[in-house]
């Protein structure tokens, strides 16, 4: 059975209301593309294809006329709404028969990752076939995420949800990798002090079992917030500072499915045509004949 992949794209965003009043956080533009490519992304280069998008009742069309069904990029994508944003974790109980029994990758639609590593990362964490993988990137303040602490041998010895006064700085990336279990555990879950289910309380469910792997994101490698205006504008602009010095893209799904072999040079050519005349459409038909 292949890894399942689910974007959990819904939330209320009212940290960033006005901006986010009208329309979904994860819609917003990250520089020139809307945010929840990065996520998309990432989830088609650790070779997932099944995807599930989760969002609000009212922003789920949106993404299902941004993203479609998937088969133009070689990939399968369903999509289920959350009525309410009762937590993370909840994304285990919407998409259980999705999930099923397979293995799977739940990544959170405003996450922005970034790094060479991150590829052999996920590869390693793929082949893992029991247990489980979450990520862990040094932050100055940590205190507004899952908190994680190692062992000498980079074993994860305890993860608290936003801790006041947090045992290290490293905090829990919104990306995790779960076995065939994940449903299982997510059904046994129960709302938080803060009244949601936890996906750090899942994550816990594996660390009791022992089989909960830990990595480490180095500096070599990037994972922005876009939670704040500020956050925004500056993943904004990391991603335009790469892009305009080097010409390539960072993000795009067309450029992910024709690297992977999913789609062929006419294929792209394709898509970037149905896109008209801007840059983004451009690269794309530079990348095609190459
Ligand atoms: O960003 C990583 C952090 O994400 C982890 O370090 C924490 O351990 C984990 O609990 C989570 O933190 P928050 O719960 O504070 O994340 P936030 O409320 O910002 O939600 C993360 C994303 O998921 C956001 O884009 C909104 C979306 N979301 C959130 C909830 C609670 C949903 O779509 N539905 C929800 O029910």
């Amino acid at each position: 059975m292949s890894r399942k992949g689910i974007i959990l794209a819904g939330g209320t965003g009212t940290r960033l209301w006005p901006l986010t009043r009208a329309v979904s956080k994860q819609l917003l533009p990250l520089y020139d593309k809307p945010m929840v490519y990065y996520p998309f992304t990432v989830l088609m280069l650790a070779g997932i294809r099944e995807i599930l998008i989760i969002s609000t009742p009212q922003d789920l069309p949106l993404f299902r006329l941004l993203l479609g069904s998937g088969q133009n990029l070689g990939l399968e994508l369903s999509y289920a709404e959350q009525a309410k944003p009762e937590g993370v974790a909840q994304a285990y109980q919407i998409g259980a028969k999705f999930v099923g029994t397979s293995s799977s990758c739940l990544i959170l639609g405003d996450s922005f990752f970034y790094g060479a590593e991150l590829v052999r990362l996920m590869s390693e964490a793929t082949s893992r076939e029991s247990g489980a993988t979450i990520f862990g990137y040094q932050v100055a303040d940590p205190s507004a995420y899952g908190v994680l602490t190692f062992d000498s041998e980079n074993r994860i010895t305890s993860i608290e949800e936003k801790p006041a006064k947090p045992q290290s700085n490293w905090a829990n990336c919104g990306m995790y990798f779960y076995d065939g279990r994940a449903v299982d555990f997510a059904r046994g879950l129960k709302p938080s002090a803060r009244g949601e289910l936890e996906i750090t309380d899942l994550s816990r469910c594996y660390m009791k079992d022992h089989t909960l792997h830990g990595e480490k994101l180095g500096r070599g490698s990037a994972w922005l917030d876009t939670g704040t205006a500020d956050g925004l504008l500056q993943a904004a602009q990391f991603v335009q500072t790469l892009q305009v010095r080097t010409g390539m893209l960072i993000g795009s799904p067309e450029e992910v499915a024709f690297r992977k072999g999913w789609i062929g040079s006419k294929e792209l050519r394709g898509l970037a045509d149905a896109m008209g005349k801007n840059a983004y459409a451009e690269t794309l038909r530079q990348i095609a004949a190459e």
